[in-house]
């Protein structure tokens, strides 16, 4: 099973799927005869949805539960993997980890940390849960232990790219519809497009020319925190692929090209942040802390002034600095 990005997928190659996954540009491969060009990705763990009926729930503690349920068909995971729990009860996805199998009843396990707010009551009555059906949405690679090992350089594609100038022009016109886009605009919103082409020229140059020009944190801590799933990386490609064609780039450079992005998903794709890595260190940064002012500021939240020597709260990764009317709304994680 595959997906479509770039239309409907052909009627005979999807009739056998669930309406769900037609929607969502699913089809499957063998039975296709592609009668016209077709942009295609693998399929995404978010839209993989399993049925499964809940058996038991256990609390070891209070901020934790067990659950112990079925898959009504074949669910394949890997301890520690994450998933998420649907439930028509609940607005919001519920997060949980994998855990295995029981052996003795060959139950599927997964924790759940249970919010300080309100929460569906059959997570936390353990009479109440027996029998509840909800949908499993995953489950999500775990974060890869090693970062991508870049491709070696091609220098011939800078050449053939024109020394760079119509990677610069397709750069141009890509951002442009990027800082347009519903999807991927938040993710730049304390960035300037200039900036971000400038990063994004100097890091495609070094990769494909081999020259030390680029100044910068790799993929894997540039984005870190930032939670970009398959589909907004597809979503990317594609916008990339309208810049690349729209200048005229050939079939076969746009894949050349393309293959110094592609090799990056594993270090970007990822449906919650992760720590940030410096050598074998990881070091939480979506988290606020507290420091002495060395000198006077102004607070980031509502600019009143805050004196040399005061306790603030502040944005770990942002630097953003909060002064004491704003900072008990900063909590630490
Ligand atoms: C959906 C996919 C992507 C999104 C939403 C995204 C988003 C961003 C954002 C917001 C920044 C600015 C970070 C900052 O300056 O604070 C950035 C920087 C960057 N991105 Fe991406 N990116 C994506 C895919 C890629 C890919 C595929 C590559 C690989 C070529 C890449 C390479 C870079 C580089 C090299 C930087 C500069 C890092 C630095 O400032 O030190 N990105 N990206």
């Amino acid at each position: 099973m595959i997906k479509r990005l770039d239309g409907p997928p052909p009627e005979d190659a999807k009739r056998k799927l669930p309406q769900r996954l037609q929607d969502a540009g699913y089809l499957l491969a063998c039975q296709c005869t592609p009668a016209e060009d077709m942009v295609l990705a693998p399929r995404s763990p978010e839209d993989m949805l399993t049925s499964c009926v809940l058996m038991q729930i256990d609390r070891p503690d209070n901020r934790i539960c067990v659950l112990s349920f079925e898959a009504v068909s074949e669910l394949e995971f890997t301890p520690g993997q994450h998933a998420q729990l649907l439930h028509p009860d609940w607005a919001d996805p519920i997060g949980m980890e994998l855990m295995g199998r029981d052996e003795s009843t060959n139950w599927i396990q997964a924790t759940v940390h249970i919010p300080d707010g309100p929460c569906p009551h059959w997570l936390t009555d353990s009479d109440a849960a027996f029998g509840v059906t909800f949908d499993l949405r995953g489950p999500f690679p775990v974060e890869p232990s090693q970062e991508v090992t870049p491709l070696p350089p091609d220098p011939e594609l800078w050449t053939a790219l024109d020394g760079g100038r119509t990677v610069r022009a397709v750069l141009e016109s890509f951002y442009e519809s990027v800082y347009a886009d519903a999807l991927l605009r938040p993710y730049f919103e304390r960035v300037t497009m200039d900036r971000v082409i400038g990063k994004q020229y100097a890091f495609l140059m070094q990769s494909i020319t081999g020259e030390a020009v680029y100044i910068g944190e790799r993929p894997r801590n540039s984005h870190h925190w930032m939670v970009i799933p398959d589909s907004v990386f597809d979503h990317r490609q594609k916008l990339m692929l309208d810049a690349q064609q729209a200048h005229g780039l050939t079939e076969e450079l746009i894949e050349r090209w393309s293959r110094y992005e592609e090799q990056y998903r594993p270090d970007i794709v990822k449906y919650s942040p992760w720590a940030r890595r410096i050598g074998d260190q990881l070091v939480e940064t979506e988290r606020y802390d507290s420091l002495v002012l060395g000198e006077a500021t102004v607070c980031d939240y509502c600019a009143l002034e805050i004196a040399a020597g005061t306790e603030v709260r502040y944005h770990v990764r942002l630097g953003q600095v909060g002064c004491k009317n704003c900072a008990p709304s900063l909590k630490t994680a």
